[in-house]
């Protein structure tokens, strides 16, 4: 197996970040690769979603689509066994009490052990992942930011040794893009928008990176601008009419995002609102068989 696609998504809280990732990738999944959906926080959303137990390994919940659960500490603790081999000696180290204080309190610690088995295989170093495709539901705008500068921080301040030759690996590879391709989940509402432009741009500006927006939970309304309008006037009930009202309200929030959001050139794709009734799987397929390129 060659070294894996890796997918990087993040947006702002509660914009469907993990729906995102799930639908990247069952997509792969469904083309016959090999996918590995990793969630990083400190409750499982995957365990609700595919209702099974998900923790640090992989678990297969449909064919070729693997998901698990992982805990920075966990990710730390893999790695250093693997360095050391014997994990008698591993657990001396971590169960030390100077030592477990130390590393609870190491600045981006997290958030390179993380990154830090995201980008394994790569690296070729740790445990094997036996995937063609990694895809992580990283943290939210502001946290992700800290994470992709973590390892940057660690290798500017230790400047060498093993410790900052595998910070400035982590680093090389996240911002390599042929290797790694990020995606903001955005919503088509004032706020999420605004935040989603400047998130973008930071991420150009400070590294490089370039991100697609992808702009979740957009109601499929085919109704133009004067039929809505003509709803409203010719409303039988003060409930017709409310409902005319939010469809009205939703419709130009929508063409104020996409508008704002074409212009970066960032935004990629859309993806409709449906709400998730039966198994969790099939209504990834309809979201994506409903999905638009932009
Ligand atoms: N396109 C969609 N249609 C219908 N419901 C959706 C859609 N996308 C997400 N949802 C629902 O919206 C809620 C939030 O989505 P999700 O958990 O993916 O967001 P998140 O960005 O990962 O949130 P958090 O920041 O809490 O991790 C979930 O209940 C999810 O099922
Ligand atoms: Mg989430």
């Amino acid at each position: 197996m060659s070294q894996p696609s890796l997918f990087f998504i993040t947006g702002k809280g509660g914009v469907g970040k993990s729906t995102t990732a799930a639908l990247i990738a069952k997509h792969h999944a469904n083309l016959g690769k090999r996918v590995l959906l990793v969630e990083i926080g400190d409750s499982s959303y995957y365990s609700m979603l595919f209702k099974k137990p998900i923790a640090f390994d992989p678990v297969e919940v449909s064919s070729n689509l693997f998901v698990s659960h992982w805990q920075w500490f966990r990710c730390l603790k893999e790695y250093v066994t693997h360095v050391i081999k014997i994990e008698t000696v591993t657990n001396l180290f971590f169960e030390n009490a100077v030592m477990k204080s130390i590393i609870q309190v190491a600045p981006g610690l997290p958030e390179i052990a993380l990154l830090g088995k995201f980008t394994s295989s790569i690296r070729h170093v740790g445990p094997s992942m036996p995937y063609d495709i990694v895809v992580m539901d990283a943290h939210s705008t502001g946290h992700a930011l800290s994470m992709l500068r973590a390892p940057k921080g660690l290798f500017e301040t230790i400047g060498f040794g093993p410790l900052g030759d595998h910070s400035k690996g982590i680093h090389d590879t996240m911002m390599d893009s042929e290797l790694v391709k990020y995606i903001t989940v955005c919503l088509p509402e004032e706020l999420p928008v605004t935040e989603t432009v400047e998130f973008t741009e930071t991420l150009k500006t400070e590294f490089k990176i370039e991100s697609e927006v992808w702009l979740n939970k957009v109601l499929p309304i085919q109704a133009d601008a004067e039929t809505i309008d003509q709803w409203q006037e010719t409303a039988a009930t003060d409930d017709v009419k409310k409902a005319a009202n939010y469809i009205q309200g939703q419709v130009q929030k929508q063409k104020t995002s996409f508008e704002i959001l074409e212009k970066t050139d960032r935004l990629h794709k859309i993806i409709y609102y449906r709400s998730l009734d039966g198994e969790a799987i099939n209504w990834l397929s309809n979201l994506e068989k409903e999905s638009k390129d932009v």
